[in-house]
């Protein structure tokens, strides 16, 4: 994971640099750090959120700096793993998104070369590599470097006494953005498009060597390149809370407009209108959130539109042989469009041929630009779990397969979602006392079956990612074999029951549940099967053909009270991140 970002300018850049930083924070906060350049470089580094490094920084000054907001992979998050790293000597400083796979390797060789190392990263072992290369000519020290580099990076690199950046990148994401008398290198074009809307974007292992006045790009036979640049419209991101406590909570409750702007996106006079042909397969793939938007859309599909779908983990489907098949699309979801897995897994299945879109909010993003996008409009979405970027990716797959369905009436209950939506939303008051009585408990268990069992799943998951509890789904199918052994009395067990078709089912895994001492909270659209009376308590949700997908908008709910009741960091949970860059 992790965010880099540089600026080399003819005026003082150390706010500007701190200020992408910020921008970025969604790829990792446990501690960021900056590199000045000088006749020497200064770090400055500060474990924590980017404000505590933003304190450090009061009153320093350089025309060219690059800066690393850090996830951490190798090594805790302490000042000496925090990035920039610098080589021997402390000539180089080097800033790195990704992953060096055989940096033991290298680092054995540097070693035995009488190298010492500081830190326990990878990024460390770049920096020495450099300076092991460097003769008098940085660009040629970068790329014999880069070259004994195995795995995915995007890296800053400055040097001491030169008023420039230089940066590459392979796999990774990486732009440039040119301005007036400046220019900067960003993990993503929002962290600068406040700045600049002119942006190249280099391919693998193209050598970008920037200063205040000029940017040049190299091949890797250090041949000059020409590349142009493109004028991008990026949508400007919002920190403001709109009074919220949290932007979590904001963006629960722009789930109506983001569904309707979604829906108006694509439906047009009655007509849904969407850049995909006719497939008789399709291959979904995607990670966390965007996993569970895939399951409920491999059975809203298959049930309205009888097209078959199979839905994998991006991470699984990467590795995998996939059986060659005429007829079958592969589709990525995703909020943030830069999921590495993710990417790997679109890159893997175009190599083999199939066609491949991605259902993603974010534009120019590194997914949209490698397949033919279905965007959500979700907007900015800041709170690292997410929300209304997940919902939205729903409904643009349950158009997929209503575009394809002979039943236009589920066209009137998908139009109608955003107003439904609402009401679920109003459920507050209900939910809140409970998440009072339930926020000490160590786990919480969740049941549904059919479109109910990915909802679960989803609620479970957003509980789980920001209150530190323990929670698991099961299909309540599956309950008798085996997690009703993890029932004891006052063990907390959501239940989603939605589907007219197995409410007495779902009424009898209740009843299970209550006859062993669990305690049942029930989130049901269902009247007339005895239900609420089964239950201990009862939510009810607006009855709609979509009414799974409203109960994930009343668990995001209860996930955020519960976390609130916790004292939990709701917007920056620990040890996650936004936006997931490395495998
Ligand atoms: C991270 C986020 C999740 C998100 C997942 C996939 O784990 O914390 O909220 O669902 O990545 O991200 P994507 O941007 O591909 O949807």
């Amino acid at each position: 994971m992790c965010g880099i970002i540089g600026c080399t300018a003819n005026h003082s850049v150390v706010q500007t640099v701190v200020d992408g930083l910020k921008r970025l924070e969604y790829r990792g906060y446990d501690s960021s750090g900056i590199a000045l350049v000088s006749d020497g470089i200064k770090t400055i580094k500060a474990v924590g959120r980017v404000k505590a490094l933003e304190q450090k920084v009061l009153g320093e000054r350089a025309t060219t700096a690059i800066g690393h907001t850090r996830w951490a992979t190798h090594g805790i998050a302490n000042e000496q793993n925090c990035h920039p790293h610098l080589s021997s000597g402390g000539d180089f400083a080097v800033v790195h998104n990704g992953i060096i796979e055989n940096f033991a390797e290298l680092k054995d060789f540097l070693l035995q070369r009488g190298f010492e190392f500081y830190s326990e990263t990878d990024t460390e072992v770049i920096a020495k590599l450099i300076g092991y290369y460097y003769r008098g000519d940085t660009a040629r020290a970068v790329v014999k470097a880069t070259r004994r580099l195995v795995g995915s990076f995007a890296l800053g690199i400055v040097r001491s006494g030169e008023n420039k950046i230089y940066a590459i990148r392979r796999e990774n994401p990486l732009i440039i953005g040119l301005g007036e008398n400046f220019n900067m290198i960003a993990s993503d074009m929002p962290a600068i498009s406040h700045l600049t809307n002119k942006f190249v974007l280099p391919e693998c292992d193209e050598l970008v060597e920037l200063c205040a006045e000029s940017c040049n790009f190299y091949n890797t036979n250090l041949e000059p390149i020409k590349k142009t640049p493109q004028t991008v419209r990026v949508e400007q991101n919002t920190f403001d809370k709109g009074g919220y406590s949290h932007y979590m909570l904001k963006e629960i409750y722009e789930q109506p407009t983001a569904v309707d702007k979604t829906l108006r996106k694509y439906i047009v006079d009655g007509h849904i209108s969407l850049p995909l042909k006719n497939y008789e397969r399709l291959s979904i793939v995607a990670c966390g959130s965007a996993f569970h938007a895939g399951l409920m859309a491999k059975y809203f599909i298959e049930r309205v539109a009888g097209i078959p779908v199979d839905v994998e983990l991006a991470s699984e489907f990467r590795y995998r042989q996939i059986p060659s098949q005429n007829g079958r699309a592969v589709i990525a979801i995703s909020q943030s469009g830069e999921t590495a897995d993710t990417i790997s897994a679109i890159n893997h299945a175009k190599a083999q041929g199939m066609d491949a879109y991605c259902i993603v909010n974010q534009k120019n993003s590194t997914l949209s630009r490698i397949c033919t996008p279905l965007y959500t409009e979700a907007g900015v979405e800041r709170a690292v779990a997410t929300t209304k970027g997940f919902l939205t990716q729903v409904i643009v797959a349950y158009l997929i397969g209503l575009s394809h369905s002979m039943d236009k009436s589920l066209l009137y209950g998908i139009e109608n979602f955003g107003r439904d939506l609402k009401t679920a939303l109003n459920s507050t008051d209900l939910i809140q006392p409970l998440c009072s009585r339930f926020y000490t408990c160590p786990y919480v268990m969740f049941m549904g079956r059919g479109d109910d069992f990915p909802a679960a799943r989803e609620g479970a998951l957003k509980l789980k990612e920001i209150s530190y509890i323990c929670a698991e789904a099961y299909a309540a199918g599956e309950l008798k074999h085996g997690s009703i052994s993890l029932i004891t009395p006052g063990v907390p067990v959501i239940v989603l029951a939605n589907d007219p078709s197995t409410g007495s089912k779902t009424l009898g895994n209740i009843i299970e549940v209550r006859s062993r001492g669990g305690t049942v909270i029930t989130f049901s659209s269902l009247s007339g099967y005895g239900l609420k009376e089964a239950s201990d308590y009862f939510v009810p949700v607006p009855p709609s053909p979509l009414a799974s997908l409203l109960s994930v908008a009343e668990l995001q709910i209860f996930a955020y009270y519960i976390a609130l009741a916790k004292g939990c960091d709701i917007d920056k949970p620990r040890n996650l991140a936004k936006s997931v860059t490395v495998e």
